[in-house]
């Protein structure tokens, strides 16, 4: 039996990276977590633990600190690092743009030197859809230009994909493959593991999850005046285990791959708008939401959704998950949060 990986994911005891972890364990890889709890602690780790049934290996540590990094490295031989360590909400990163430059990208250059000192050539970025900007055209593909980021949140996401360009020219050992996520939304159909917003939401399914729940006394749709077929705003939802399950397949094919450094779209292909989707969450879970029409919020994008042809063709990829798989197991989730 061919022994699989060895692979390092950084912000493991995150919402992408605990469902990420869960299928690289599955399918036999060796898996070690670091997490430095600043957004999360360790309720996802107990989750991954009853899923896979061991305790996941798991270090609690900073992506910026170089002494952590080279000890971690020194003492475990990675063939592959999954990148997920980052701070990733929009709103915050208006108000505290040097914190977010400071860990988003100290965190890509202290791992990407650790990695070229300890050898390790390969790594998995989580990037997102955001780096497009409002598309001139959609659905959306992998050659569309960056529109200015919206946010520093945004700009770190551009800025990261950059840094991986040039370290790939320069470290000839290295490869490098950034997913470009649209919305990951759902939960782990174990319910064990699923998406744990701090404070209030500021995504949409955690909220709509949370006023079902009685948590939020209603949801407020951000515009309804777009020019979209019912005036909410369009975007590509996908299932978080459907991400999960292209980091695995990304890292299969990433000694298959025309370059060195490639891009790939994880979305569905199919736009579903904020009023599509409130509506398809009270067909799914039976529950009457209450929600109403309020004004735009500033920064937000009209539409947008993937082309995710590439995936397909290179990484063997696609969607398996439905909207509505992903609204009833994110349901599922908040209801055992309670
Ligand atoms: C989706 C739609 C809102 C809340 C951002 C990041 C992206 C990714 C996901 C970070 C929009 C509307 C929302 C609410 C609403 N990464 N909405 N009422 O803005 O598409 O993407 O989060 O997590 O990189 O850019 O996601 O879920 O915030 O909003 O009407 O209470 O839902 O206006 O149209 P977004 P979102």
């Amino acid at each position: 039996m061919i022994t699989k990986k060895k692979v390092l994911l950084t912000g493991g005891a995150g919402y992408i990276g605990a469902h990420t972890a869960v299928e690289f364990v599955q399918q036999g890889y060796d898996v070690v977590l670091i997490d430095d709890f600043s957004k999360s602690d360790d309720t996802l780790l107990a989750g991954i633990e009853k899923i896979i049934g061991s305790k996941p290996v798991f270090f609690k540590g900073d992506c910026k600190d170089r002494q952590f990094l080279d000890k971690l490295f020194s003492e475990h031989k990675f063939d592959s690092v999954i990148h997920f360590a980052a701070y990733k909400s929009v709103n915050e990163s208006v108000g505290n743009p040097l914190m977010y430059y400071e860990n988003n990208l100290g965190s890509m250059v202290a791992l990407l030197d650790t990695m070229k000192k300890h050898v390790v050539n390969e790594i998995i970025f989580s990037s997102s859809c955001t780096v497009y900007g409002q598309p001139d055209s959609i659905p959306v593909d992998e050659t569309a230009p960056f529109k200015r980021a919206e946010s520093p949140y945004g700009a770190t996401k551009q800025m990261n994909e950059r840094i991986l360009e040039d370290e790939v020219i320069a470290n000839k050992n290295l490869k490098a493959i950034s997913l470009r996520y649209f919305n990951p939304v759902g939960a782990h159909p174990s319910a064990l593991i699923g998406e744990m917003p701090i404070g209030v939401p500021g995504n949409l399914v955690p909220f709509v999850t949370q006023t079902a729940a009685g948590l939020r006394q209603k949801l407020t749709v951000f515009g309804s005046d777009y020019n979209t077929t019912d005036g909410s705003c369009v975007r590509d939802y996908i299932h978080v285990v459907d991400v999960a399950q292209a980091h695995v397949a990304a890292l299969e094919k990433i000694n298959d791959m025309p370059g060195r450094n490639e891009i790939f779209n994880l979305g569905t292909g199919e736009g579903v708008s904020v009023l599509e989707l409130v509506k398809k969450f009270m067909e799914v879970t039976g529950v009457k939401l209450n929600y109403e029409l309020g004004p735009r919020r500033p920064g937000d994008i009209e539409k947008v959704y993937a082309d995710p042809s590439k995936a397909k063709r290179l990484l063997g990829w696609q969607t398996k998950l439905k909207l509505e798989d992903a609204l009833r197991d994110a349901w599922r989730w908040q209801q055992k949060l309670g």
